[in-house]
């Protein structure tokens, strides 16, 4: 049995990743840390294999380091936070992280798809849409396809599109612009339960990874 800590538990992704953790045979959830439930996350640690943080921009790589220094392996889903000050710190960490800005499969089958347009299309542009509490713009997953675009040769134009509105979940559209032609793809999330195979594989994989901070679900795929 894998032991899972779930970090940002009471918020709505936290709230269903503890469902999937608690369906899962092979997972034991063994705490729910969130403020909101008054569990600090060092106290759900010490029973943990794996912890999985759905939280907020400012607290995200404070508890993933909390984490690593305590030998649990991270799974974070928390977006908008310092990438680059998380890998170094992996670096000198016995425990692994993993990261994914979009855990749904349908986002990383988009970010594959842009990058083979792109290569003949480079022209585009990127329009995400969320949900109105969401924290961070433009979106951890309207960056990570900007990054794989350029990566591939492909020109996506400044600045990403960002809409915030009541009733969205999380929604992208990849916009390329030929002679006389466009092409669009879209990917929509309508319900939460789209990112937890996602992050369930996750939970499975990160403990078996070869470099201390993998970022990015296809490279669980
Ligand atoms: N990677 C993905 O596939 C994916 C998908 C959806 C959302 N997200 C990201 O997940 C994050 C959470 O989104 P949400 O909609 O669930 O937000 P939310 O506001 O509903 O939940 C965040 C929770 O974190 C808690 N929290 C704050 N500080 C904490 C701390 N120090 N320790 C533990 N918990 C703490 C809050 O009390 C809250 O309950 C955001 O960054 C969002 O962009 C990622």
């Amino acid at each position: 049995m894998i032991k899972v800590v779930v970090s940002g538990a009471a918020g709505r992704m936290g709230g269903t990743v503890c469902e999937a953790v608690e369906a899962a045979e092979d997972m034991e959830l063994v705490a729910k840390a969130d403020p909101a439930l008054g569990v600090e996350l060092a106290e759900g640690l010490s029973g943990a294999d794996v912890a999985v943080d759905f939280t907020t921009p400012d607290t995200a790589l404070a508890n993933a380091r909390a984490c690593l220094e305590a030998g649990v392996h991270a799974v974070i889903g928390t977006t908008g936070f310092d990438l680059d000050a998380l890998r170094e710190f992996a670096e000198r960490s016995e425990a692994n992280c993993f990261v994914a800005p979009n855990f749904a499969i349908g986002a990383v089958l988009l970010m594959e798809a842009a990058q083979s347009i792109a290569r003949q299309m480079p022209e585009c542009e990127i329009v995400e849409l969320h949900h109105d509490r969401k924290l961070d713009a433009p979106s951890g997953t309207a960056k990570r396809t900007a990054e794989l675009i350029r990566a591939a040769g492909g020109n996506v134009h400044e600045p990403i599109h960002s809409l915030r509105l009541p009733g969205l979940v999380a929604h992208q559209e990849v916009v390329f612009g030929g002679e006389g032609q466009t092409l669009t793809l879209r990917h929509d999330s309508i319900d939460r339960s789209s990112f937890m195979p996602g992050v369930l594989l996750a939970v499975r994989r990160v403990g078996d990874l070869p470099d201390s901070c993998t970022v990015g679900l296809e490279k669980l795929l």
